[in-house]
């Protein structure tokens, strides 16, 4: 009887820990191989933020897929995170018009960077994978023009918002492998 119950509760025990090992085993397995595919992405990086985000769902993620839906989703507030930013920034009334007028361009431009990742969402919830990297690409090609835009306009020559991009565009590089793991391309 009593071996019994310890056997049981041995068996409990190690199914919880397989279990709540099971997220960040999925999510180092999967930041490695993205980093060895694409050399720029940063594995810490990539770790940290899935990590830190999945440890608010429930339930966690079990499969790549939703693994790049949260890189999605923490895609999007980063966007729309970044578009206060630009509306902060444009308050400033000692701005010229040209850095002015490229932080508006970079609005739209991080405003249709929402609008992908929305269609992005949709279709990865529809498990609709053709267009899904054309689109990640357009967004990544929207926040690297503003980067550069903001660069040459703004005093000193570097952007107000670089760390920013620099994020952005990890978050966006992360994704796109994933993608390319998910459909095997
Ligand atoms: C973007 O997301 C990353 C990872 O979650 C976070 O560290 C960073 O603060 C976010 N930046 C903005 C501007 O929201």
């Amino acid at each position: 009887m009593r071996f019994a119950l310890n056997g049981s509760l041995i068996f409990i025990v190690s199914l919880f820990l397989f279990q709540s090992s099971n997220g960040s085993e999925l999510i180092s397995k999967n930041c490695k191989e993205a980093s060895n595919r694409d050399p720029r992405i940063m594995y810490d990086f990539c770790v940290a933020c899935l990590e830190e985000a999945s440890s608010k769902l429930h339930p966690p993620p079990t499969n790549l897929e939703d693994l790049l839906g949260i890189l999605i989703t923490i895609s999007k507030n980063n966007a729309t995170n970044v578009l206060s930013i630009i509306s902060e920034l444009s308050k400033d009334k000692s701005l010229d018009k040209f850095a002015l007028l490229t932080l508006q361009e970079c609005s739209g431009l991080y405003d249709q960077g929402v609008f992908y990742l929305d269609n992005v969402a949709g279709n990865l919830k529809s498990k609709v994978f053709n267009n899904v990297d054309m689109d990640l690409s357009g967004i990544r090609t929207f926040s690297l023009v503003c980067n550069e835009d903001l660069s040459s306009k703004w005093r000193g020559g570097i952007s107000p918002l670089s760390k920013e991009y620099q994020i952005f565009d990890q978050l966006l590089g992360i994704s796109y492998v994933f993608l390319k793991i998910i459909t095997k391309t």
